[in-house]
């Protein structure tokens, strides 16, 4: 018999799961809070995610449904069916005009899984990643989860949050193991130059440094069309790219990402999704096939009504006094200044969700510098949003008198 009588149950969690409670500014809780006024009934405006509004393309759900008919139920292999790693593998030839094999992908239940195991086979705890502020929000998560530190970079927002690259260089120091970048970036919309991406690459690769580039807003570009790292860069050893099709292909509850590296990380990377997945859902991904390579007027309509939806949002930002923005050149989000109405954005969005019934994201959550900023994002069509304007307008009149 165990006579071992040790302390009453603590219930006490992992490191990791600690590192994990929420310590940040409040901004999914107000989004939460949006989204629980509009359970009730109340007539809310939802301009704080970024999830699409549109629809999955009909034939790629029918494409699911007939690969459930066909009892494609199964585990799939660790790396991915071979068949969309193929596909992908021929977009990722035709793009960048470098030879992608079908081996250099892996598969991911989406972008963000495929970012944490990027993280998780390249950056011991308490190591350096570096990356831009303003950021994207969850990357903050990963980075916590895998106990790694983020060192960051001031991305210009006078300037269309530009990256620079003395600024960039300047925070890179020994101990970093990956620079992480994100093009087209969440909040801004801002794309980062294809010289840029080429010099960053080779710069890296002289330091022992990998470049990982975030790229799962590519397809969504306004003004001019994106350029993968892949593509910019002359030597691909230390790049990774990764990519998915919840934002392109207004697939976010599907769930599907991929990774594009070299064969040698593309191994590392089957070895610790087997362990911690074992494998994606095998009618998703025969979708995913279908998805990308039926998609070329899909994906133009997607453009058009982002570009459209962007147009009307910055020129209704344009006559409201008190508020700014810069054009983003591509994405789905606006991030508009709101330092001329005296609050700044935690305020703002708060008030306005209370007295105006619109939600936005104060951008204090992609980083102190955009304490002034609301980031809008472009998930309503061009006629739902006109009357969360109206409700936007109104709200600041108040300010001023
Ligand atoms: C920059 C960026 N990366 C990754 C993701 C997550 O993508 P996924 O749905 O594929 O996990 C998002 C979602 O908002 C994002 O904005």
């Amino acid at each position: 018999m165990n006579t071992f009588a040790g302390p009453a149950f603590s219930g006490r969690t992992s490191q990791l799961a600690r590192r994990l409670t929420d310590d940040g500014p409040g901004v999914w809780g107000l989004h939460e809070r949006a989204c629980e006024m509009a359970a009730r009934g109340e007539p809310v405006c939802l301009l704080s995610v970024g999830d699409p509004d549109l629809p999955t393309l009909p034939s790629t759900i029918a494409a699911a449904i007939s690969s459930l008919e066909r009892g494609r139920t199964h585990y799939a292999p660790g790396r991915g069916e071979l068949s969309l790693r193929r596909t992908i593998a021929e977009i990722e030839t035709r793009a960048s005009g470098k030879p992608c094999h079908p081996d250099e992908i892996v598969i991911f239940p989406g972008a963000t899984n495929a970012i944490y195991s990027v993280l998780a086979c390249l950056v011991d705890p308490g190591e350096d990643v570096v990356v831009a502020e303003p950021m994207y929000v969850g990357y903050d998560g990963l980075f916590r989860a895998l106990g790694i530190n983020a060192v960051t970079f001031p991305l210009d927002a006078a300037g269309g949050f530009a990256l620079d690259l003395a600024a960039v260089q300047a925070t890179v120091t020994p101990a970093t193991r990956v620079l992480l970048l994100n093009t087209p970036g969440n909040p801004a919309g801002n794309m980062i130059e294809p010289a840029q991406l080429r010099e960053l690459a080779a710069w890296c690769l002289q330091r022992d440094i990998w470049l990982v580039c975030d790229e799962v807003y590519s397809m969504i570009t306004f003004d001019r069309s994106h350029t993968s790292l892949r593509k910019a860069a002359s030597v691909l050893d230390n790049v990774v790219v990764i990519d998915g099709l919840s934002k392109s292909h207004a697939m976010t509850g599907w769930r599907l990402g991929w990774t594009v590296s070299t064969l040698a990380l593309a191994d590392r990377l089957l070895e610790f999704t087997s362990a911690t997945l074992f494998g994606c859902c095998q009618f998703v991904q025969d979708a995913a096939v279908h998805a990308l390579t039926n998609d070329e007027d899909y994906i133009a309509g997607v453009r058009d009504e982002y570009r459209r939806r962007r147009d009307s949002v910055c020129q209704r930002v344009a006559a409201i006094p008190g508020l700014a923005c810069e054009v983003p050149a591509a994405g789905m989000f606006v991030m508009v200044n709101v330092a001329g109405t005296g609050l700044d954005g935690l305020a703002f969005a708060e008030r306005l969700l209370d007295q105006g019934r619109v939600s936005v994201l104060p951008g204090v959550g992609f980083g102190e510098s955009c304490r002034d900023y609301v980031r809008i994002s472009l998930t309503q069509s061009v006629a739902a949003m006109a009357p969360a304007f109206d409700r936007i307008e109104a709200f600041v009149a108040t300010l001023e008198s």
